[in-house]
């Protein structure tokens, strides 16, 4: 017998250690939501680069909300309208137990909806229309009543990959939340995203008052976060890790959790995939150096191909100046152009999470090791060019 793998590259993580402020943060607003029974006003948005956690973390923050007894509703922006996905996860997700209720509810309202598999009418999601904001609203106040009907303790609404949220539905979205805002007593209702590193930008460009936003950066994992990460999933198989590997691997990872998850992977298989009593060695580590290498290289390959040729010549110049961060204006500088040009590839690759800003002008990649892997590749394709 050998136990598969317990890391999850690529996948939402079991656990996740190095986390336990924005956990209690959460708990601590889903709590006074719930004693208060009033809406939690404060909308707590988690921010971070790709393959940082933030929907391990979302997902974590699910879990211990419904065990708390609250309903919820899981909805990844950036496929369609943002409003409509809401809408239609509610009619899936908290008022499912009773979907006649909500049909009827929201037919009250005049909105078609065909309960399970909601279906919202098409102009529903047409903004901008007060109607629209209105009734998104009233959708989030029956979801919240039905809740506490089902003797849930309060509702909470969970958006990942917020920054793809359409513009339209991040503006009704914040207008009705603050409309919500003016009579918060009786409506336990909470809103918790996350998103890439510019999503304060995107949300402030659809809705300037946004300002009950509150942003709160997820980043690398500390050294014990990323030990702990590695070693607890292999002592709950009842497997060690030698000191000296663990060592290693910790280094190598860089904290970034992603890394995490492909280093932890790659030993365990190269250790095939060990009993209970087995260890996990430098040799192990050793011997899965190639196959780390192999998997970190298609991953950068496959950021790298997500850019346009004009994106892929910004990221050459970003690549070709030292240092952790990069002005914008040595790349502008190194592309010759005026600064003012790189607006539309800067906010491209900001969407695409492969760069992010890193402080006033400056630029810096979100995964590392990228530059690295530019200098060596992007090197090739200016040669062919
Ligand atoms: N706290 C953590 N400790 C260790 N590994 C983690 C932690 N959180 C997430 N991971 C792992 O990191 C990887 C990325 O996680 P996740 O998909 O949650 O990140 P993300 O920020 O949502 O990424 P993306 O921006 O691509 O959606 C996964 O392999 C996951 O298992
Ligand atoms: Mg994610």
């Amino acid at each position: 017998m050998s136990q598969p793998s317990p890391y999850t590259p690529g996948e939402i993580a079991h656990d996740v250690p190095g986390r336990a402020d924005h956990l209690d943060r959460v708990a601590d607003l889903l709590a006074v939501m719930s004693t208060r029974r009033r809406l939690a006003g404060r909308v707590h948005v988690f921010v971070g680069p790709r393959g940082v956690g933030k929907t391990s973390l979302l997902r974590e923050m699910q879990r211990q909300a419904e065990d708390a007894g609250h309903a919820s509703v899981f909805v990844t922006a950036g496929h369609g309208g943002l409003v409509a996905s809401l809408v239609e996860s509610i009619g899936l997700g908290p008022l499912k137990w009773r979907p006649e209720a909500l049909g009827a509810r929201l037919r009250e309202m005049g909105m078609s909806v065909g309960v399970p598999g909601a279906r919202v009418e098409a102009t529903f999601d047409r903004a901008p229309d007060p109607t629209v904001v209105r009734r998104l609203e009233t959708v989030l106040r029956a979801a919240a009543a039905e809740a506490v009907e089902d003797s849930r303790v309060g509702t909470v609404l969970f958006i990942d990959e917020l920054q793809a949220g359409d513009r339209d539905g991040l503006r009704a979205l914040a207008y009705a939340w603050q409309h919500l805002q003016a009579t918060p007593d009786g409506l336990p209702l909470a809103l918790v995203c996350a998103g890439l590193g510019h999503t304060e930008d995107v949300v402030t460009d659809a809705a300037s008052f946004a300002e009950r936003f509150a942003y709160r950066p997820v980043g690398a994992l500390t050294e014990a976060a990323t030990r702990e990460a590695l070693s607890a999933p292999a002592t709950a198989l009842g497997v060690g890790w030698d000191m000296d590997a663990l060592s290693e691997v910790v280094d190598n990872a860089q904290g970034y959790p992603y890394f995490v998850q492909v280093h932890g992977d790659a030993v365990w298989r190269a250790a095939g995939r060990p009993d209970p009593g087995g260890r996990l060695t430098r040799a192990h580590v050793q011997q899965a150096r190639d196959g780390v290498h192999d998997d970190l290289e298609a991953l950068y390959r496959s950021r790298w191909a997500k850019a346009s040729p004009s994106e892929q010549r910004f990221l050459s110049a970003m690549a070709g100046s030292d240092g952790g961060s990069v002005r914008r204006g040595d790349i502008a500088a190194a592309l010759g152009v005026p600064t003012e040009a790189l607006g539309m590839a800067r906010r491209s690759l900001m969407d695409k999470g492969l760069i992010e800003v890193a402080g006033h002008g400056l630029l810096s990649f979100t995964v590392p090791g990228f530059r690295g892997f530019l200098r060596e590749y992007a090197d090739l394709g200016e040669a062919d060019g």
